[in-house]
Protein backbone atom coordinates (compact mmCIF):
# COMPACT_ATOMS: atom_id res chain seq x y z
CA UNK A 1 0.00 0.00 0.00
CA UNK A 2 1.15 3.57 -0.07
CA UNK A 3 1.58 5.52 2.76
CA UNK A 4 3.49 8.79 3.76
CA UNK A 5 5.76 7.95 6.68
CA UNK A 6 8.71 9.47 8.60
CA UNK A 7 12.03 7.77 9.45
CA UNK A 8 13.16 9.84 12.10
CA UNK A 9 12.04 12.71 14.02
CA UNK A 10 11.98 15.51 12.50
CA UNK A 11 10.49 18.91 10.59
CA UNK A 12 7.90 18.42 7.83
CA UNK A 13 10.54 17.74 4.80
CA UNK A 14 10.53 14.00 6.63
CA UNK A 15 7.10 13.39 5.41
CA UNK A 16 7.49 11.30 2.16
CA UNK A 17 5.77 8.45 0.29
CA UNK A 18 6.68 5.40 0.62
CA UNK A 19 5.43 1.87 -0.14
CA UNK A 20 5.00 -0.67 2.36
CA UNK A 21 3.32 -4.27 3.23
CA UNK A 22 -0.83 -4.59 3.20
CA UNK A 23 -1.70 -4.91 7.25
CA UNK A 24 -4.06 -8.15 8.08
CA UNK A 25 -6.59 -7.67 10.20
CA UNK A 26 -6.23 -10.13 13.60
CA UNK A 27 -8.94 -11.34 15.37
CA UNK A 28 -11.18 -8.98 17.05
CA UNK A 29 -9.45 -6.41 14.33
CA UNK A 30 -11.19 -4.79 10.70
CA UNK A 31 -8.85 -3.44 7.92
CA UNK A 32 -10.04 -0.03 6.47
CA UNK A 33 -9.55 1.09 3.14
CA UNK A 34 -8.87 4.53 3.75
CA UNK A 35 -10.09 7.22 1.64
CA UNK A 36 -9.58 10.13 3.29
CA UNK A 37 -7.80 11.10 6.79
CA UNK A 38 -7.82 14.52 8.88
CA UNK A 39 -5.13 16.80 10.13
CA UNK A 40 -5.02 16.93 13.67
CA UNK A 41 -1.94 18.88 15.79
CA UNK A 42 -1.36 15.79 16.95
CA UNK A 43 0.21 14.70 13.64
CA UNK A 44 3.33 16.98 14.02
CA UNK A 45 3.44 16.74 17.39
CA UNK A 46 4.44 13.08 17.17
CA UNK A 47 6.21 14.20 13.75
CA UNK A 48 8.77 16.08 15.55
CA UNK A 49 9.31 13.95 18.93
CA UNK A 50 7.13 15.35 21.53
CA UNK A 51 4.97 13.14 22.56
CA UNK A 52 7.92 9.88 22.19
CA UNK A 53 8.08 9.45 26.23
CA UNK A 54 4.61 9.27 26.07
CA UNK A 55 3.88 6.16 23.80
CA UNK A 56 6.23 4.05 22.04
CA UNK A 57 7.33 5.00 18.67
CA UNK A 58 8.62 3.11 16.24
CA UNK A 59 9.78 3.31 12.37
CA UNK A 60 8.60 4.06 9.84
CA UNK A 61 6.18 5.89 10.98
CA UNK A 62 3.39 6.89 9.39
CA UNK A 63 1.29 9.42 11.27
CA UNK A 64 -1.95 10.13 11.33
CA UNK A 65 -5.29 9.04 13.85
CA UNK A 66 -8.23 9.46 11.83
CA UNK A 67 -9.78 7.44 9.07
CA UNK A 68 -12.79 7.63 6.63
CA UNK A 69 -13.45 4.62 3.97
CA UNK A 70 -14.70 1.31 3.29
CA UNK A 71 -13.75 -2.01 5.79
CA UNK A 72 -12.30 -4.31 3.19
CA UNK A 73 -11.29 -6.95 5.11
CA UNK A 74 -12.58 -8.07 9.10
CA UNK A 75 -10.32 -10.49 11.12
CA UNK A 76 -11.74 -14.11 13.19
CA UNK A 77 -14.59 -13.37 15.55
CA UNK A 78 -15.62 -9.70 13.69
CA UNK A 79 -19.58 -9.75 12.37
CA UNK A 80 -19.81 -6.19 12.31
CA UNK A 81 -19.03 -3.98 10.51
CA UNK A 82 -18.99 -6.27 7.52
CA UNK A 83 -16.85 -5.70 4.47
CA UNK A 84 -18.29 -3.14 2.12
CA UNK A 85 -19.36 -0.89 5.34
CA UNK A 86 -18.52 3.26 5.05
CA UNK A 87 -16.95 3.65 8.55
CA UNK A 88 -15.22 5.85 10.40
CA UNK A 89 -12.66 5.91 12.96
CA UNK A 90 -10.24 7.56 15.59
CA UNK A 91 -7.23 5.29 15.07
CA UNK A 92 -5.03 5.31 18.05
CA UNK A 93 -3.13 2.39 19.32
CA UNK A 94 -0.78 1.86 21.80
CA UNK A 95 1.94 1.85 20.02
CA UNK A 96 2.71 4.79 17.51
CA UNK A 97 3.21 3.27 14.13
CA UNK A 98 0.71 2.51 11.82
CA UNK A 99 -1.12 5.31 11.34
CA UNK A 100 -4.04 6.61 8.74
CA UNK A 101 -1.35 8.13 6.42
CA UNK A 102 -1.99 5.35 4.30
CA UNK A 103 -3.90 3.00 1.80
CA UNK A 104 -4.79 0.63 5.16
CA UNK A 105 -5.19 0.83 8.35
CA UNK A 106 -6.14 -2.28 10.92
CA UNK A 107 -7.41 -1.31 13.96
CA UNK A 108 -10.02 -3.11 16.76
CA UNK A 109 -13.65 -3.47 15.61
CA UNK A 110 -14.65 -1.36 18.10
CA UNK A 111 -12.78 1.79 17.49
CA UNK A 112 -15.26 1.90 14.38
CA UNK A 113 -18.57 3.40 13.01
CA UNK A 114 -21.08 3.48 10.22
CA UNK A 115 -20.79 6.99 8.59
CA UNK A 116 -24.25 8.21 7.87
CA UNK A 117 -25.85 7.81 4.49
CA UNK A 118 -25.22 11.24 3.00
CA UNK A 119 -21.60 12.09 4.45
CA UNK A 120 -19.02 12.10 2.64
CA UNK A 121 -15.39 10.47 3.18
CA UNK A 122 -13.94 14.08 3.23
CA UNK A 123 -16.22 14.88 6.00
CA UNK A 124 -16.32 12.11 7.64
CA UNK A 125 -12.62 12.34 8.25
CA UNK A 126 -12.90 15.32 9.74
CA UNK A 127 -14.88 13.69 12.95
CA UNK A 128 -13.85 11.02 15.29
CA UNK A 129 -11.21 12.31 16.80
CA UNK A 130 -12.20 15.92 17.82
CA UNK A 131 -15.97 15.43 18.22
CA UNK A 132 -14.79 12.32 20.70
CA UNK A 133 -12.25 14.70 21.84
CA UNK A 134 -15.04 17.34 22.11
CA UNK A 135 -17.60 14.15 23.72
CA UNK A 136 -15.50 13.49 26.29
CA UNK A 137 -14.40 16.08 28.06
CA UNK A 138 -17.71 18.22 27.93
CA UNK A 139 -19.57 14.86 28.76
CA UNK A 140 -17.51 12.33 30.33
CA UNK A 141 -15.59 14.62 32.38
CA UNK A 142 -17.67 17.50 33.13
CA UNK A 143 -20.96 16.19 32.91
CA UNK A 144 -22.33 19.03 31.21
CA UNK A 145 -25.88 19.05 30.56
CA UNK A 146 -28.79 21.30 30.19
CA UNK A 147 -29.15 25.25 31.24
CA UNK A 148 -25.48 25.45 32.08
CA UNK A 149 -22.92 27.59 30.53
CA UNK A 150 -19.73 26.97 28.76
CA UNK A 151 -16.76 28.45 27.64
CA UNK A 152 -15.26 26.93 24.60
CA UNK A 153 -11.49 27.98 23.58
CA UNK A 154 -10.49 27.92 19.87
CA UNK A 155 -13.96 27.95 18.49
CA UNK A 156 -13.12 27.99 14.77
CA UNK A 157 -10.84 25.15 15.45
CA UNK A 158 -11.56 21.53 15.39
CA UNK A 159 -12.12 20.05 18.94
CA UNK A 160 -14.14 23.64 19.19
CA UNK A 161 -16.17 23.10 16.82
CA UNK A 162 -18.00 19.96 17.84
CA UNK A 163 -17.64 21.18 21.63
CA UNK A 164 -19.70 24.10 20.56
CA UNK A 165 -22.28 21.95 18.57
CA UNK A 166 -22.68 19.41 21.31
CA UNK A 167 -22.77 21.79 24.13
CA UNK A 168 -25.50 23.57 22.09
CA UNK A 169 -27.74 20.33 21.38
CA UNK A 170 -27.21 19.35 25.02
CA UNK A 171 -28.91 22.90 26.24
CA UNK A 172 -26.22 24.71 27.01
CA UNK A 173 -25.42 28.34 26.77
CA UNK A 174 -22.11 28.45 24.51
CA UNK A 175 -19.26 31.15 24.54
CA UNK A 176 -16.45 30.74 22.32
CA UNK A 177 -12.86 32.95 21.87
CA UNK A 178 -11.91 33.52 18.21
CA UNK A 179 -10.17 35.67 16.11
CA UNK A 180 -13.19 38.27 14.21
CA UNK A 181 -12.86 36.59 10.86
CA UNK A 182 -13.73 33.23 12.77
CA UNK A 183 -16.90 35.18 14.24
CA UNK A 184 -19.82 34.19 11.72
CA UNK A 185 -18.90 30.62 11.57
CA UNK A 186 -18.46 29.89 15.06
CA UNK A 187 -21.99 31.69 15.61
CA UNK A 188 -23.25 29.70 13.29
CA UNK A 189 -22.18 26.44 14.88
CA UNK A 190 -24.68 27.56 17.47
CA UNK A 191 -22.31 29.98 19.90
CA UNK A 192 -24.40 32.39 21.53
CA UNK A 193 -21.45 34.80 22.16
CA UNK A 194 -17.83 35.01 20.19
CA UNK A 195 -14.96 36.72 21.66
CA UNK A 196 -12.10 38.18 19.93
CA UNK A 197 -9.27 37.12 21.93
CA UNK A 198 -7.25 39.07 20.15
CA UNK A 199 -8.64 42.53 20.87
CA UNK A 200 -10.00 42.08 24.33
CA UNK A 201 -9.28 40.31 27.23
CA UNK A 202 -11.81 37.46 27.13
CA UNK A 203 -11.69 37.67 31.35
CA UNK A 204 -13.64 40.68 30.87
CA UNK A 205 -16.09 39.39 28.11
CA UNK A 206 -17.25 36.25 30.11
CA UNK A 207 -17.90 38.24 33.44
CA UNK A 208 -20.02 40.88 31.69
CA UNK A 209 -21.70 37.85 30.26
CA UNK A 210 -21.69 35.61 34.23
CA UNK A 211 -20.94 37.37 36.59
CA UNK A 212 -21.16 34.55 38.94
CA UNK A 213 -18.45 32.50 36.68
CA UNK A 214 -19.25 29.01 33.79
CA UNK A 215 -20.14 26.38 34.53
CA UNK A 216 -17.70 24.97 32.87
CA UNK A 217 -14.50 25.85 30.67
CA UNK A 218 -13.12 23.55 27.78
CA UNK A 219 -9.54 24.55 26.86
CA UNK A 220 -7.83 23.70 23.70
CA UNK A 221 -5.29 26.30 24.01
CA UNK A 222 -3.22 26.33 26.86
CA UNK A 223 -0.73 28.26 28.24
CA UNK A 224 -2.03 32.10 28.43
CA UNK A 225 -5.31 31.03 27.68
CA UNK A 226 -5.75 28.50 30.63
CA UNK A 227 -4.06 30.20 32.98
CA UNK A 228 -6.96 33.41 32.68
CA UNK A 229 -9.37 30.66 32.70
CA UNK A 230 -9.23 29.05 36.18
CA UNK A 231 -11.13 32.32 37.61
CA UNK A 232 -14.23 32.49 34.97
CA UNK A 233 -15.05 29.34 36.61
CA UNK A 234 -17.92 29.09 39.43
CA UNK A 235 -17.19 27.66 42.50
CA UNK A 236 -17.88 23.71 42.13
CA UNK A 237 -17.64 24.59 38.27
CA UNK A 238 -15.45 22.50 36.06
CA UNK A 239 -12.17 23.36 34.09
CA UNK A 240 -11.14 20.77 31.15
CA UNK A 241 -8.13 20.86 29.33
CA UNK A 242 -7.10 19.12 26.47
CA UNK A 243 -3.72 20.59 26.19
CA UNK A 244 -2.00 20.53 29.94
CA UNK A 245 -2.83 19.38 33.20
CA UNK A 246 -4.38 22.26 34.72
CA UNK A 247 -2.84 23.55 37.98
CA UNK A 248 -4.03 21.87 41.13
CA UNK A 249 -3.62 24.38 43.68
CA UNK A 250 -4.99 26.63 41.79
CA UNK A 251 -8.24 25.02 41.16
CA UNK A 252 -8.28 23.58 44.84
CA UNK A 253 -7.87 27.44 46.34
CA UNK A 254 -10.69 28.38 43.56
CA UNK A 255 -12.57 25.42 44.78
CA UNK A 256 -13.03 24.31 41.34
CA UNK A 257 -12.83 20.73 39.53
CA UNK A 258 -9.78 20.43 37.08
CA UNK A 259 -8.35 17.93 34.44
CA UNK A 260 -6.67 16.98 31.45
CA UNK A 261 -8.50 14.71 28.74
CA UNK A 262 -6.81 12.60 26.76
CA UNK A 263 -9.46 11.26 24.01
CA UNK A 264 -9.69 7.09 23.69
CA UNK A 265 -11.26 5.26 20.86
CA UNK A 266 -14.68 4.48 21.03
CA UNK A 267 -16.54 3.14 18.52
CA UNK A 268 -20.16 2.94 20.32
CA UNK A 269 -19.85 7.05 21.22
CA UNK A 270 -18.51 8.03 17.56
CA UNK A 271 -21.84 5.59 16.55
CA UNK A 272 -23.82 8.24 19.06
CA UNK A 273 -21.97 10.86 17.01
CA UNK A 274 -23.37 9.36 13.84
CA UNK A 275 -26.83 9.44 14.68
CA UNK A 276 -26.52 13.54 15.51
CA UNK A 277 -25.34 13.49 12.11
CA UNK A 278 -27.79 11.77 10.67
CA UNK A 279 -30.61 13.86 12.45
CA UNK A 280 -28.63 17.19 11.70
CA UNK A 281 -28.15 18.07 15.28
CA UNK A 282 -24.30 17.92 14.43
CA UNK A 283 -22.70 18.98 11.53
CA UNK A 284 -18.93 18.41 10.00
CA UNK A 285 -16.45 21.49 10.29
CA UNK A 286 -15.85 23.08 7.24
CA UNK A 287 -13.19 21.52 5.24
CA UNK A 288 -10.54 21.56 2.66
CA UNK A 289 -9.51 18.54 1.30
CA UNK A 290 -5.25 18.11 -0.21
CA UNK A 291 -4.04 15.41 -1.76
CA UNK A 292 -1.98 13.22 0.88
CA UNK A 293 1.01 14.34 -1.53
CA UNK A 294 0.56 17.61 0.18
CA UNK A 295 0.33 16.25 3.87
CA UNK A 296 4.01 18.40 4.80
CA UNK A 297 2.11 21.16 3.60
CA UNK A 298 -0.92 20.53 5.60
CA UNK A 299 0.47 19.83 8.42
CA UNK A 300 2.58 23.04 8.69
CA UNK A 301 -0.46 24.99 8.00
CA UNK A 302 -2.48 23.64 10.98
CA UNK A 303 0.66 23.78 13.56
CA UNK A 304 0.51 27.31 12.28
CA UNK A 305 -2.73 27.40 14.55
CA UNK A 306 -5.81 29.02 12.38
CA UNK A 307 -7.12 26.79 10.19
CA UNK A 308 -10.68 27.18 10.43
CA UNK A 309 -12.72 23.60 10.54
CA UNK A 310 -10.26 20.78 9.63
CA UNK A 311 -8.11 19.80 6.51
CA UNK A 312 -8.66 16.57 5.34
CA UNK A 313 -6.41 14.59 3.07
CA UNK A 314 -7.78 12.35 0.45
CA UNK A 315 -6.24 9.66 -2.07
CA UNK A 316 -8.77 10.86 -4.98
CA UNK A 317 -8.23 14.45 -4.01
CA UNK A 318 -7.12 16.62 -7.17
N1 LIG B 1 -6.07 15.80 24.78
C1 LIG B 1 -6.63 15.37 23.66
O1 LIG B 1 -7.15 14.25 23.60
C2 LIG B 1 -6.63 16.27 22.46
C3 LIG B 1 -7.47 15.96 21.37
C4 LIG B 1 -7.52 16.85 20.30
C5 LIG B 1 -6.72 17.99 20.31
N2 LIG B 1 -5.90 18.23 21.36
C6 LIG B 1 -5.08 19.45 21.41
O2 LIG B 1 -5.97 20.56 21.52
C7 LIG B 1 -5.48 21.66 20.79
C8 LIG B 1 -6.55 22.10 19.78
O3 LIG B 1 -6.78 21.05 18.86
P1 LIG B 1 -7.64 21.30 17.55
O4 LIG B 1 -7.60 20.08 16.74
O5 LIG B 1 -8.95 21.91 17.89
O6 LIG B 1 -6.71 22.41 16.86
P2 LIG B 1 -6.92 23.25 15.55
O7 LIG B 1 -8.15 22.83 14.81
O8 LIG B 1 -5.65 23.24 14.80
O9 LIG B 1 -7.15 24.72 16.15
C9 LIG B 1 -7.01 25.80 15.32
C10 LIG B 1 -7.91 26.92 15.85
O10 LIG B 1 -7.38 27.44 17.06
C11 LIG B 1 -7.79 28.79 17.15
N3 LIG B 1 -6.85 29.49 18.02
C12 LIG B 1 -5.50 29.58 17.88
N4 LIG B 1 -4.98 30.27 18.93
C13 LIG B 1 -6.03 30.62 19.73
C14 LIG B 1 -6.15 31.32 20.96
N5 LIG B 1 -5.07 31.83 21.58
N6 LIG B 1 -7.37 31.48 21.51
C15 LIG B 1 -8.48 30.99 20.88
N7 LIG B 1 -8.44 30.33 19.71
C16 LIG B 1 -7.23 30.13 19.16
C17 LIG B 1 -7.79 29.29 15.72
O11 LIG B 1 -8.87 30.18 15.55
P3 LIG B 1 -8.56 31.75 15.30
O12 LIG B 1 -7.91 31.77 13.92
O13 LIG B 1 -9.91 32.36 15.38
O14 LIG B 1 -7.59 32.14 16.37
C18 LIG B 1 -7.99 28.04 14.86
O15 LIG B 1 -9.23 28.00 14.20
C19 LIG B 1 -4.17 21.20 20.17
O16 LIG B 1 -3.10 21.56 21.03
C20 LIG B 1 -4.30 19.69 20.14
O17 LIG B 1 -3.06 19.01 20.15
C21 LIG B 1 -5.83 17.40 22.43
Amino acid sequence: MRAIAIDAFGGPERLHEVELPDPEPGPGEVRIRIACTSVNPVDWKIREGWLKDLFPHRFPLVPGWDAAGTVDRVGEGVERPAPGARVFAYCRKPEVQWGTYAEHVVVPAGYVAEIPQGLGFPEAAAIPLTALTAWQALFDFADLGPGQRVLVHAGAGGVGGMAIQLARHAGATVYTTARRENHDYVLGLGAERAIDYTETDFREAVRELAPEGVDVVLDAVGGETLARSYELVRRGGTLVSIVEEPDAGRTDALGIRAGFVFVRPDGAQLARIARLLEEGALRPPQIEVLPFARAAEAQERNRARHVRGKLVLCWEAG
